[in-house]
């Protein structure tokens, strides 16, 4: 099944061809250095951005995937694409906006049925595509019970998936998320905004034992929820503390902040699991902060002292953060599964506050 696949959650203006689980091409227009000096994304310039450079993601998206598919014999992908598929939701309203107008605009003029899609169950199975060039050999095998780590700018839940469209979230945070944690601390640092990744490269040479910050729900993993919050303004009262900064004080409370941070996140998640009592097959991660060598290894750990079967990842870095590759694979097996699929794109509507849990308003019977 071939799907163009468009994503305008937030600050990435993202088009993908997908054919079932591989990936044809995924087409990523960042705006990050543009919302780097509101330390966050401004609502309405991301949606501009969205608007100057959805044509050129989605052209650029067809002929990448033309130059590499054997349908280049045709003039236009688009006779061989079986359905649009686009984000409806969480996200900003107004960026969201941006793509559904444009994929509706698309399904209607060239007869294609939409499917609309939930961002995070994007990021959930994110770990399940694969490169086109290897797609019959290398597609993971997915059984069930499975938990998916989705750790973002915006996100950072723990899963429960029982099948596909089935989920259960039984770990949130309560206040920041992990990514928006690790942004903060980045920019207290002066490391410039998203700082996850800057973050990363420079704790690599500092010491994490170097300073003590608190561990956020230290005795309260059981309850689920992870804080970051507190441990955000103990990082602000150290970083004023050891003013001014040199570089190895830097690398030093870049390694401690970084640390901490995942040691809660995988307190919380083994307590969690542990409690739940099912056997767990695999754990899947999605998400910007998946990206984080240091992160992963953790979860790897792990999964490994609970027994779980194996630790499922996106291939490359480029679908860990936010990408239309992912829409497009969650898209073919909300298809397979549900059958979704609807030539009445009316109802279909931003949603900015949608749960993986529930259905859309407008699939509600
Ligand atoms: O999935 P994503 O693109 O979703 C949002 O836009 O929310 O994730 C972006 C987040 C940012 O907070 C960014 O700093 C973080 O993912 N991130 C990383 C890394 N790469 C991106 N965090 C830690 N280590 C990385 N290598």
């Amino acid at each position: 099944m071939i799907i163009l696949a468009i994503d305008t959650a937030t600050d990435e203006t993202s088009a993908a061809l997908t054919k079932d689980t591989s990936v044809l091409s995924n087409i990523v227009w960042s705006q990050a250095s543009l919302h780097s000096k509101w330390g966050g994304v401004f609502p309405s310039l991301a949606k501009r951005e969205h608007e100057k450079r959805i044509g050129w993601v989605v052209e650029k998206a067809l002929k990448r995937a033309f130059s590499q598919s054997p349908y280049t014999n045709h003039n236009s992908l688009f006779t061989n694409i079986d359905a649009i598929a686009v984000t409806a939701g969480p996200g900003l309203a107004i960026a969201l906006e941006v793509g559904i107008n444009y994929a509706k605009k698309l399904a209607r003029e060239y007869e294609k049925p939409l499917i609309a899609v939930n961002h995070i169950e994007g990021h959930v199975l994110s770990p399940l595509t694969v490169p086109f060039s290897t797609q019959s050999k290398n597609t993971p095998e997915i059984s069930f019970p499975s938990i998916a780590v989705v750790a973002s700018g915006g996100t950072t839940q723990l899963i429960l998936v029982r099948n596909f469209g089935d989920y259960e979230i039984i770990a949130n945070t309560q206040d920041d998320a992990l990514g928006e944690a690790l942004d903060k601390a980045a920019r207290m640092l002066g490391l410039g905004y998203p700082g996850g990744a800057v973050l990363e490269k420079i704790a690599k040479e500092g010491d994490s034992k170097a300073y003590a910050l608190p561990l956020p729900m230290q005795g309260r993993e059981s309850e689920g929820k992870f804080s970051y919050s507190g441990l955000k303004t103990a990082m602000m009262r150290l970083v004023n503390q050891e003013k001014p900064l040199t570089k190895t004080k830097i690398q030093n409370l870049a390694a401690s902040f970084q640390d901490m941070a995942f040691e809660h996140f995988v307190r919380v998640s083994r307590r969690v699991i542990q409690n739940s009592h099912s056997p767990i097959n695999h754990l899947l991660i999605g998400g910007g902060v998946g990206a984080n060598v240091s992160f992963r290894k953790k979860l790897q750990q792990m999964a490994k002292e609970l027994g779980i079967k194996s630790v499922l990842s996106p291939y490359s870095k480029k679908l860990y953060t936010d990408n239309a590759a992912m829409i497009g694979i969650a898209a073919y097996f909300k298809f397979k599964e549900e059958g979704v699929s609807t030539t009445n794109f009316d109802k279909i509507d931003r949603t900015p506050r949608a749960r993986i849990t529930e259905k859309f308003t407008w699939e509600k019977d």
